[in-house]
């Protein structure tokens, strides 16, 4: 079967995990240009408007920062691509002031996310939000809450749902080709956290590193089993990085396995102190017919050697572009159930945080504990 970037957005609810609305905003038509702002454009911001500046049919009108010179640079990008933003260091401000703005793009750091996420979904404008959706239990529940309530579309930074091959990879895992999905094992492997981000090294910023770097990999392995874990067991501290940067309180490096309704295990191994090139990234999912490696779309069938590399639409986009076209396109057809929707994003963050409980308490942690 082969799925157009039309048919990933209509994934069936019970994949996506569902958000069931009731409000419904006027629809825009296929033609209209969609307005955004910009909500901080520090390094995932500013990446994510110059992919945002590609996608056809938005106007940036607006870019907002704490910091003067990041909004007068997002401003220059967007004017070098033939648009005029309006710059401002103020969101509220902006919020309250400009009102020709349709939709908004915030990647402000992780700390920040319930209160500014809820603000902007109180104004009733579409919002897409950067993961985690928060750092405890408590406060992605009032986001999810908000979200609920609110006019507008609201879509999280689990971009990789978006990326070509991952999409393609999990399609077909929902289609059944790889029969009951039975473990998920994941490796990221990598050099250490950006030294010019000091939010980074502070885990009462951003609740470490399962929650702010690991979740993108355990979002893609809950969708794939399409569920949430009964409990985890899990351990990490710093072993190379102490105390580097001065203050640091996230580790760096830890060890973790989900169990799953019906025996499915989540295997995962995150670590930054790979030489370069030396291991990197694995994403697999094993199955009844076979095994998996989600970034390549490529799958091993039980029994053969040969892989099989599956047909995968868009495969020259990359998941930002993609994530946020599909954006666009959830609110031109007024799609309350993005792909990446606070449901999910609430699962994913739970999953993060409930891993990051076993780590520093040395104990198995329930869902419950979690989620309850
Ligand atoms: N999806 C991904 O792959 C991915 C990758 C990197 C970062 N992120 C997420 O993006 C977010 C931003 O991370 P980053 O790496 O860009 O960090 P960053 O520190 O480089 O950028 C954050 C920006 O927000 C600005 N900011 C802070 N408070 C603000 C406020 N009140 N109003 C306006 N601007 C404000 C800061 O000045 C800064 O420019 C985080 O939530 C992070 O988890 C996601």
């Amino acid at each position: 079967m082969k799925y157009t970037r039309r048919r990933f957005l209509e994934v069936p609810a019970a994949a996506a995990g569902v958000l069931s609305v009731p409000a419904v905003l006027p629809a825009f038509a296929p033609s209209d240009t969609v307005r955004v702002a910009f909500i901080g454009v520090g390094n995932r911001g500013s990446h994510l408007l110059r992919n945002m500046l590609q996608v056809p049919g938005v106007s940036v009108v607006a870019v907002c920062d704490i910091v003067q010179e990041r909004a007068d640079a997002a401003a220059k990008a967007v004017a070098d691509a033939g648009g005029n933003a309006r710059v401002w260091t103020d969101f509220r401000k902006m919020l309250d002031e400009q009102k020709d703005i349709d939709a908004v793009v915030l990647a402000t750091p992780d700390f920040t996310h319930r209160d500014f996420d809820i603000a902007v979904l109180e104004t009733g404008k579409h919002l897409y939000a950067e993961k985690p959706l928060a750092v405890t239990p408590a406060d992605c529940k009032m986001v999810v809450t908000a979200a609920r309530q609110a006019k507008g579309i609201f879509q999280v930074g689990f971009q990789l749902r978006h990326d070509p091959n991952r999409n393609a990879s999990e399609r077909f895992i929902q289609s059944g080709g790889l029969g009951k999905v039975l473990m998920c094992h994941g490796i990221r492997h990598g050099g250490d956290l950006p030294r010019q981000i000091p939010w980074y090294f502070d885990r009462t910023k951003n609740g470490d590193i399962v929650v702010d770097q690991g979740i993108h990999i355990l979002d893609l392995f809950t969708w794939a089993i399409g569920d949430h874990p009964l409990r985890a067991l899990a351990s990490g501290g710093t072993n190379l990085f102490i105390d580097d940067p001065p203050g640091r309180t996230v580790m760096d490096n830890y060890s973790l396995i989900f169990e799953y309704a019906g025996g499915v295990r989540v295997n995962f191994s995150h670590h930054y102190f790979d030489p370069p090139g030396f291991t990197g990234v694995q994403e697999r999912v094993f199955g009844s017919n076979g095994a998996i490696e989600l970034p390549k779309a490529t799958w091993q069938p039980r029994g053969k050697r040969e892989p099989v590399k599956l047909e995968v639409e868009n495969a020259d986009k990359n998941g930002d572009y993609m994530s946020l076209a599909a954006f666009v396109d959830n609110i031109r057809g007024n799609n309350r159930n993005p792909l990446n929707n606070a449901e999910s994003a609430m699962r994913s963050t739970l999953q993060a945080i409930l891993a990051t409980k076993a780590i520093y308490e040395k104990r198995i942690v329930t869902w419950d504990e979690v989620a309850g």
